[in-house]
């Protein structure tokens, strides 16, 4: 079997699933919050969690608030720079996920001004629109939201360049770095980024875990209010063990990122090998800097959809979008965005593993895509 979705995704690590056994065996288990030295100690490795998931994210623990993942990161994100704002301008890009996306519409239809980038062919953000955008509307951008690493594409964006715009403008920036962590390397202190938001199921901790980072903590404000805990950040009792794995998990990633180069020039090399074999074939964002882990790839004519159950008979797990619109036989908006024809955008199915996985995953796809691609250029008679 070949897992091919990781950014939707990721099934839990080795690392991960040895420690949860050995941790369910022994505890402790109780409320972390609680006076007894249960509670105590259930503390102490939660925040032993909460040190180390910051040391390998390049943050304080102080900026790190757990939650339940990166829509809850960015839906408090909004809350907290936005209620009582008296600016009106937001910026999102055109290839957001629609986490940032719905929140930002909803933002918009309370009365704020939403400004959407646009991306160029290869599904980077237009730099030099959001720096005339900002010599517009400076004084009324009440804040930015663009990610590091798009989903679909896993095209990089160039979220440093995005940063000192704000920086220089004073513009609190929201970086979406859910697809980011976890792939390449991230350091919230040299990134200086605002806010930064991670979903443990993306790197393979326990779903339903995450953390949001807070170069100010100070500017949150709990969308979930409840009982001060996480420094009344985020209310309600922590999943620790949950949060506990997130550690573990960002340790194994950590210590997989030696790993990226070498899987980027076997991607690079499975592409190579599959536009030569079939020369229509067409790869997303293909000019871009991307990560070593995801393939976007359509045989235009040919429905992503009929590939990936070609694809799944072989026992080979994709998706043709991204995995919240896969019922959709539709041009995804992101690549609608970069002006994807709807041939292309129809066709296309996405490969996306892990730093952990082995690098032969890429040729044994090229076998599974092949065959695939073969037997239905047949039934279509190209
Ligand atoms: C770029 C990006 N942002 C945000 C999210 C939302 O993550 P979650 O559903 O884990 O909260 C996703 C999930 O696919 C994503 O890819």
């Amino acid at each position: 079997m070949i897992y091919a979705d990781y950014n939707g995704s990721a099934p839990l690590t080795p690392e991960v699933k040895d420690y949860l056994i050995a941790r369910l065996e022994k505890g402790p288990f109780a409320n972390p919050n609680a006076i007894h030295s249960l509670g105590a100690n259930t503390l102490l490795k939660m925040e032993n969690a909460r040190s180390l998931c910051a040391k390998y994210l390049g943050a304080h623990p102080a900026q790190l608030t757990f939650n339940s993942g990166a829509t809850e990161g960015i839906s408090t994100v909004f809350h907290s720079v936005l209620a009582l704002n008296q600016k009106k301008v937001i910026i999102i890009s055109s290839i957001e996920h629609s986490a940032v996306v719905n929140t930002a519409n909803y933002y918009a239809s309370l009365g704020f001004i939403l400004k959407v980038l646009p991306v160029n062919a290869n599904g980077v953000i237009e730099l030099e629109i959001l720096k005339e955008w900002f010599q517009e509307f400076n004084s009324q951008i009440a804040m930015v939201a663009i990610m590091a690493a798009n989903n679909e594409t896993g095209v990089i964006q160039p979220y440093q360049a995005v940063n000192q715009l704000c920086q220089d403008g004073q513009v609190p920036y929201l970086c979406d770095t859910t697809q980011f962590i976890g792939k390449t390397p991230f350091n919230f202190k040299e990134s200086n980024v605002d806010y930064a938001v991670c979903s443990g199921h993306k790197l393979g901790a326990m779903t339903g875990t995450g953390l949001l980072l807070a170069k100010n903590p100070e500017t949150l404000k709990a969308l979930i209010i409840g009982g001060g805990q996480e420094k009344n950040h985020r209310g309600g009792t922590q999943h620790y063990i949950g949060n506990e794995t997130l550690a573990i998990a960002l340790k194994a990633v950590t210590d997989n990122f030696s790993r990226i180069d070498e899987l980027s020039k076997k991607r690079q090399e499975f592409e190579n090998k599959i536009k030569k074999s079939f020369p229509k074939v067409v790869v997303l964002g293909e000019n871009a800097p991307r990560l070593s882990t995801t393939t976007y790839i359509a045989y235009p004519g040919l429905h992503g959809q009929a590939v990936q159950i070609e694809l799944e008979s072989q026992d080979i797990f994709v998706t043709t979008s991204s995995a919240c619109s896969d019922n959709m036989p539709v041009t995804s908006k992101v690549l609608r965005a970069m002006n994807v024809s709807d041939a292309i955008g129809r066709g296309v199915v996405r490969l996306s593993i892990g730093l952990n996985s082995p690098t032969t995953y890429y040729d044994e796809l090229f076998t599974g895509l092949s065959k695939a691609y073969a037997k239905l250029e047949k039934v279509n008679s190209f």
